[in-house]
């Protein structure tokens, strides 16, 4: 059963523990309840994706207890500090520039050079984020699909057991998701909307702020996500390995052989990486991403990918590896 505690100074202690060892935890926040975890823990971010049970790894918002912090992970121009000075803590969402030594999974950005930030307006979240000594990641607490919560009880009927334990305290102030606002690369566009419209940000940025569903190139919201895409060639489903090629096992590869001869176990450490050698997609997932990028480089013709199985988690693997392997043909 899962506990749905009143979010005292003992309950959110408690929860920073499970935090710090890779558990789930739905925290309140001004705008919806959160499913949060441990950022830097690739596992925990897997653990995430598979309780919301999401068919693929959209990136996920950062969530940080000072600007300070933020600064540790993203890299914030002038606009940005203007708008963080302006709106933080409170709803909205930055995605910027990822900055270099950020510890953030590499699957709670989705593989992206951006990353998305955010100081809630809710002591409770800022009192845990302090406690973890971690940021957190933290979608909606709710089944994909299904509508934010606003109270303990929507995600408890909503997650059960997926979640360790929710913090309660009372409804959501807000109600509402974020606004989420890309200032990654030269125009700002309002990705989401949300409590801080965009005359709010153009009364602070002094330049006209445009909600992305306004133009006119896009045709759904989507093609708002971008995905990341290696120069590398994808080939998926491999059961062997060609010359030049790179390897993406996952399971055993005691058994897989090289092409014109050899064994895929001797490729060179550079040209071989396991998601998990024990077939586990929690672990796999976490290793997505950073592994994709270390095999992607001119020396590789294609990166061959084993079969990962289309269940649970691998659902939402298999997304991204498809998306992988297509997008060298795709529009951007
Ligand atoms: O109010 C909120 O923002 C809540 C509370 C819990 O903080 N969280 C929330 O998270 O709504 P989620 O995962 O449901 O929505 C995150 C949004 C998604 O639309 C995602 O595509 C976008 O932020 N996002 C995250 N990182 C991004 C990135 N690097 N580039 C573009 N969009 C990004
Ligand atoms: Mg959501």
């Amino acid at each position: 059963m899962t506990k749905i505690i009143q979010a005292d100074a003992a309950a959110i202690a408690k929860a920073a523990v499970l935090i710090k060892e890779g558990g789930l935890v739905a925290m309140p926040t001004e705008t919806v309840y959160g499913l949060a975890g441990n950022a830097l823990d690739g596992k925990a971010v897997a653990r995430i994706y598979e309780a919301k049970g999401r068919p693929s790894f959209n990136p996920l918002i950062a969530h940080f207890a000072s600007v300070e912090e933020a600064k540790t992970c993203a890299v914030f121009d002038e606009r940005a500090e203007a708008l963080a000075q302006s709106f933080w803590p409170g709803p909205l969402t930055m995605v910027l520039q990822r900055a270099q030594d950020c510890a953030v999974s590499e699957l709670a950005t989705a593989g992206l050079e951006s990353i998305a930030v955010r100081i809630p307006d809710h002591a409770v979240a800022r009192d845990l984020i302090k406690a973890a000594g971690v940021p957190l990641v933290a979608p909606s607490a709710n089944k994909s699909g299904g509508l934010s919560p606003t109270a303990p009880a929507h995600v408890a009927a909503s997650l059960g057991d997926k979640v360790d334990t929710i913090l309660a305290a009372g409804k959501c102030k807000v109600g509402l998701e974020s606004t989420v606002i890309d200032l990654s690369d030269g125009t700002p566009v309002i990705l989401r909307p949300g409590a801080i419209t965009a005359e709010d940000i153009s009364s602070v940025l002094v330049v006209p702020v445009h909600y992305a569903s306004d133009s006119g190139d896009i045709k759904s919201p989507g093609q708002l996500l971008k995905h990341y895409a290696p120069d590398t060639p994808v080939r998926l489903n491999a059961v062997d390995v060609k010359a030049g090629e790179a390897l993406l096992a996952f399971g055993s590869i005691k058994f897989m052989g090289v092409e014109g001869g050899g064994h895929a176990i001797d490729l060179p450490s550079e040209s071989l990486r396991n998601l998990s050698e024990e077939g586990d997609l929690y672990e796999a997932a976490a290793n997505l991403f950073a592994m994709l990028k270390e095999l992607d480089c001119p020396e590789h013709t294609a990166i061959a990918v084993m079969n990962v199985p289309n269940q649970g988690l691998g659902i939402a693997i298999n997304d991204r590896l498809k998306r992988a392997a297509a997008s060298r043909t795709m529009a951007s």
